[in-house]
């Protein structure tokens, strides 16, 4: 029992050190696939980085790298398959077409390799938005 509140603070520092606030992720402190499945973090942006490189949610980096830097060391490296996510949204002003490409890419070119995400139920509605609030981030 007196070990408790010793374990708490530790976990307490660990929680500080781990979920990055809104500053953290403007610098660059995202959590690998371990930490995101330990300690889910709160913000929606750091929620949607987690489902991005979840290999069993998004997986985007199977395919695409996120200009991410530093690129967390115990993360694989990602594919470079698919164009690099970078300047999201100069590039996607409308974010529904962001929204689209994610949800159902071959519907906007069918011979892409990029799953249909919502259409095959590997991602929800409410999935593929956190991970459009932390595409506009990159
Ligand atoms: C199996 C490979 C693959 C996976 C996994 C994948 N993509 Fe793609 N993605 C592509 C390819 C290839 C393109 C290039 C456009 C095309 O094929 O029509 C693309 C294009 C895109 C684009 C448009 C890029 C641009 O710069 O115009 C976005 C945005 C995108 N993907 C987001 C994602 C996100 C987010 C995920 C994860 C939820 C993901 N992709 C997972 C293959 C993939």
């Amino acid at each position: 029992m007196r070990l408790l509140p010793r374990a708490t603070g530790c976990l307490l520092v660990l929680l500080l050190a781990t979920s990055p606030t809104e500053a953290q992720t403007n610098a660059n402190q995202w959590p690998d696939e371990a930490t995101c499945r330990e300690l889910p973090p709160e913000n929606e942006i750091v929620r949607g980085w987690c489902l991005a490189i979840d290999r069993d949610k998004g997986n985007c980096i199977a395919c695409h790298t996120f200009n991410v830097t530093p690129w967390p060391k115990s993360l694989p490296v990602a594919g470079n398959i698919a164009p690099p996510l970078v300047a999201m949204e100069p590039r996607f002003p409308d974010i529904g077409q962001l929204r689209r490409q994610v949800a159902d890419a071959p519907a906007l070119n069918p011979r892409t390799t990029m799953p249909p995400y919502l259409r095959h139920e590997l991602l929800t509605e409410a999935e593929i938005e956190r991970i459009l609030q932390f595409l506009l981030t990159l």
